[in-house]
């Protein structure tokens, strides 16, 4: 089966949702695609300053201005599209991401590992890693730093996982991009880190954004990657039956030679 993957790599302008969501969108009807992954928090920016500001711009989904307009987009476009934002569900916050196809609502991920200040702003999530099953592939979706637990990545593998959808918003320079290859070797995934630009200097700090979004593929390529500062989209073909195929040698399998009696600690508190 092949298929167009995709990555939109934006910068955010805080708060102005409105032209955040239309910049996104243009960049993916632009290029086409099959599977369009959008940055983390790409419609309101990351870097929150209070719980009122946050509770102000985030939205509920699925009937939230930006997953409305989502859907629109990949009804017209006739893809699929992953997108992070910040999701009220009764009295809680999520760093969310949506992921709607052909006009529907399939689904949400809610992140669980949450980095620095998001702490702050958000609850951990609380439904877990989530594969979604898009008849052509499945797709599996993390946030931004769950890539430093490679916990993340294998369990979605072990989901089925064809393609893991990565929407970003990377401020750690370079390290995320190396460790994707080997999540995507060692899982024999395709994934998409779909990350921003820019900088925000919000509540007396500076975050820099960069860049560099990428697809890997199972055998540790980098298909396609942006700069540190561009605003681009890029999509490439692949052939989803790679990710399909688990086998390292004759002799050997990525997911069948795994040792699980010995790797008890892994789920110790
Ligand atoms: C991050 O998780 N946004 C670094």
């Amino acid at each position: 089966m092949k298929l167009k993957l995709g990555f939109v790599q934006t910068n955010p302008s805080f708060g102005n949702k409105e032209k955040n969501v239309e910049e996104a969108i243009n960049l993916s009807r632009k290029i086409g695609g099959d599977l369009m992954v959008f940055p983390e928090l790409f419609n309101t920016g990351y870097a929150f300053i209070s719980k009122k500001e946050i509770d102000y711009l985030a939205e509920e989904v699925p009937d939230g201005y930006t997953t409305i307009k989502l859907m629109e987009h990949s009804r017209e476009a006739n893809k699929t599209i992953v997108a992070g934002l910040a999701e009220r569900f009764n009295d809680k916050i999520f760093n969310s991401a949506v992921v709607v196809s052909n006009g529907q609502f399939i689904g949400v991920y809610r992140k669980v590992h949450l980095f620095y200040k998001e702490k702050l702003w958000f609850s951990v999530g609380n439904i877990g890693f989530r594969v979604f099953d898009l008849g052509h592939f499945k797709l599996g979706v993390m946030i931004c730093f769950d890539w430093f637990f490679p916990e993340s990545a294998r369990v979605l593998a072990l989901e089925g996982a064809d393609v893991i959808a990565h929407p970003s918003n990377l401020v750690l320079p370079g390290l995320c991009q190396k460790a994707m290859l080997i999540r995507s070797l060692e899982n024999k995934v395709f994934i998409i880190t779909a990350n921003r630009t820019g900088t925000e200097f919000r509540g007396g700090e500076r975050f820099n954004y960069i860049g560099r979004s990428q697809i890997t593929s199972p055998s540790m390529k980098v298909l396609a990657s942006a700069e540190e500062d561009e605003v681009i989209a890029k999509v490439v073909d692949v052939d989803i039956s790679e990710a399909r195929d688990k086998n390292i040698t004759k002799f050997n399998h990525a997911i069948q030679d795994r040792k699980v009696e010995f790797y008890g600690k892994l789920v110790m508190p």
